[in-house]
């Protein structure tokens, strides 16, 4: 049997150049396994609960943007996660058997908490987050989840309450899964920092190539760098991180020319923009395309939530029966 793979992204928004090169990247390469991956409209929710309105807008732009960057219908299983009731169920189920301690102390619980202060994510459901995530991908038994560094410490705590569920029930219904990081764990955005919706420093995959080259322009470089005569720190410049992403052959010429100032930072930055949007081009064309076919895409959400729910029925019947509440 083919490796199980689960991975899923929230929609919350467009996906953007970090979430590519840090998770879908390897989405892509995993597809050929026996793979799914999902939308999480329901952790989705844990945050964005009073404004309904945006979620199934935000669906489809994930979607979209999956299929933009590369992922296969034909070939791995693309399905939202509140379409497979099975999920909500077996979330429930681990809830019974999750020490609230260990919820508690996830470190991205309290960032979320101090980061998005404007909210009120005093929730059953905020606080349940890593347990709803845990049954994800408990229900595919799924061994191998590509995923942004960010969430490693969601993956521990999954692995936590599968060895519970074990020692609790002496059944092995699910393996324990492993984190799959991409090279590219941490991307920077425009300003330096981690690229991230919440910060306003993203490069967004429908972007076009002139807004593109327009966000480029803005973007930090090597702070010591005043003057064009300043030698400058191509290890430091998120600019020359970028070269070395999408302009791979000339990036050492890049950084010598940066260490001798014989280059200007705006050429250096016009540069490396056309570079990126030569790799942008191809992803912005298949956006532009899907976005006509709604339809279809309607058509493969529907195959793949038939096809989620196969394989998560049968896997919370063996965890019903674990659990000692069917035979
Ligand atoms: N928490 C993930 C994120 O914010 C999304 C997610 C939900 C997920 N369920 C998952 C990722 C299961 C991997 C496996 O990116
Ligand atoms: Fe960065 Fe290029 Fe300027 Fe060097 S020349 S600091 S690599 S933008």
């Amino acid at each position: 049997m083919a490796t199980r793979v689960l991975s899923g992204t929230r929609p919350t928004g467009k996906l953007h150049l970090g979430n590519l090169l840090g998770a879908l990247e390897n989405y892509k390469k995993l597809q050929g396994l026996d793979a799914f991956f999902m939308i999480a409209d329901l952790h989705a929710l844990t945050t964005e609960y009073e404004d309904k309105t945006k979620i199934a807008e935000n669906v489809m732009e994930v979607v979209i943007d999956y299929l933009a960057s590369g992922l296969d219908p034909e070939k791995c299983t693309m399905f939202v996660q509140s379409e497979v009731l099975e999920h909500a169920n077996l979330a429930l189920l681990f809830s019974m058997i999750t020490p609230l301690g260990w919820l508690e102390r996830n470190p991205t619980y309290k960032d979320q908490l101090a980061e998005l202060k404007g909210k009120d994510l005093h929730t059953h459901g905020f606080l349940g987050y890593p347990v709803l995530q845990a049954a994800d991908i408990a229900i595919y038994k799924a061994e191998k989840v590509p995923v942004g560094e960010d969430q490693l410490p969601h993956l521990e705590l999954t692995r936590e309450i599968i060895r519970r569920f074990f020692h609790l029930y002496k059944k092995q219904v699910f393996p324990e899964p492993e984190a799959v990081l991409t090279h590219v764990p941490r991307v920077p955005g425009l300003d330096g920092r981690k690229m991230s919706k919440s910060y306003g420093n993203c490069i967004y995959l429908g972007d076009p190539s002139e807004e593109v080259t327009k966000k480029i322009k803005t973007m930090v470089t090597d702070p010591a760098r005043k003057l064009r005569t300043d030698k400058g720190h191509p290890e430091v410049c998120p600019v020359f991180f970028y070269h070395q992403l999408f302009n791979k052959d000339q990036a050492e010429a890049v950084a010598g020319e940066c260490r001798d100032a014989a280059r200007g930072c705006v050429d250096c930055k016009m540069q490396m923009a056309a570079k990126l949007n030569e790799f942008m081009d191809p992803i912005r064309e298949k956006r532009e395309s899907w976005m006509k076919k709604k339809t279809e895409i309607r058509q493969i959400l529907d195959r793949g939530a038939l096809r989620a729910r196969e394989v998560a029925s049968q896997t919370l019947k063996e965890a019903l029966q674990a659990m000692g509440l069917v035979s």
